[in-house]
């Protein structure tokens, strides 16, 4: 696990470099979910797969912006699903953005991820890794240093609303409108990664992806986004749930690219959507 953990720091401080140097322009493809690749996506994707066919405890990857899983180890021990470049559209307005890692044995599924990493490329780069613990790394010069362990608190003070407000549900509308009424202040940026990483930080919180009328199965990738997360926001004391207030850790997707209403949040958060989405 620890060369897998060593592939991700290696992998970090190589994309950091390429979003400093590289053009932002777009490649002539898409990807699985249909959004345009960026020439950034599509590099940082490649140095990921690099650094991980280094490593020979890995069996398999499949990445946001791979059609299929690529076998790398037929004697490896474990699969890691990976979002390379995360809200990568925010790069050319210069908000963060970020790559995420989920690590399993024997299949992408949820009750299989043993560990889960994130990178967030902000003014700092910082990553996170849920293993025993979830603990926060930042970049100095080309090497990660410890900085602390996360842990949420039961209650916070923000929440990030993910999605096309005009398609939201009524239920959810009201739920929104009741957490702002409770004092709760708005911070959203658009990119996954940082606007978790906020509420992480900040010890408390909601994120919401909900399912819309555009996207009844949510905007946010099982596999890529959602299950890492889950396991960090477990880990760390909070909740990581769908519109059935159903543990995400609990979903199996059927394909690679498939998505899921997604809910993060501390306690009290967490039980107020249960009040609305029953
Ligand atoms: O990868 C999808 C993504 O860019 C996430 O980083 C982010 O949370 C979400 O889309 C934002 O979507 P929307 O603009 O619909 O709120
Ligand atoms: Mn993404």
């Amino acid at each position: 696990m620890e060369k897998i953990f060593q592939a991700i720091e290696r992998s970090g401080i190589e994309i950091a470099k390429l979003i400093d140097r590289d053009s932002f322009e777009y490649s002539d493809s898409a990807n699985t979910s249909g959004d345009n690749q960026l020439k950034l996506d599509v590099e940082s994707d490649k140095v990921i797969e690099k650094n991980f066919r280094e490593v020979t405890s890995i069996r398999a990857i499949s990445s946001e912006e791979k059609d299929r899983e690529v076998e790398i180890n037929r004697d490896g021990k474990y699969l890691i699903s990976y979002d390379p470049l995360d809200g990568s559209s925010l790069v050319d307005v210069n908000l963060s953005v970020g790559s995420i890692f989920g690590i399993y044995e024997n299949s992408f599924r949820g009750s299989n991820l043993v560990a889960s990493a994130y990178i967030v490329y902000g003014p700092r780069v910082e990553m996170v890794v849920a293993y025993d613990e979830v603990k926060l790394y930042r970049l100095a010069g080309e090497k990660f240093h410890f900085v602390k362990t996360l842990s949420l608190n039961e209650k916070g003070k923000i929440q990030a609303p993910g999605g096309t407000q005009k398609n939201w549900l009524p239920h959810h509308k009201k739920m929104v409108d009741d957490i702002f009424q409770q004092g709760y202040r708005l911070r959203y940026s658009g990119g996954m990664v940082p606007d978790l990483h906020q509420i992480l930080l900040k010890g408390g919180g909601l994120f919401s992806y909900p399912a819309t009328t555009d996207k009844p199965k949510g905007k946010l990738r099982i596999l890529f986004e959602v299950l890492p997360f889950a396991l960090v926001f477990e880990k760390a004391g909070g909740y990581g749930v769908d519109d059935k207030s159903q543990r995400l850790l609990n979903i199996e997707p059927q394909h690679l690219h498939d998505t899921s209403p997604c809910f993060f949040g501390s306690k009290y958060e967490i039980s107020l959507l249960k009040k609305y989405y029953g």
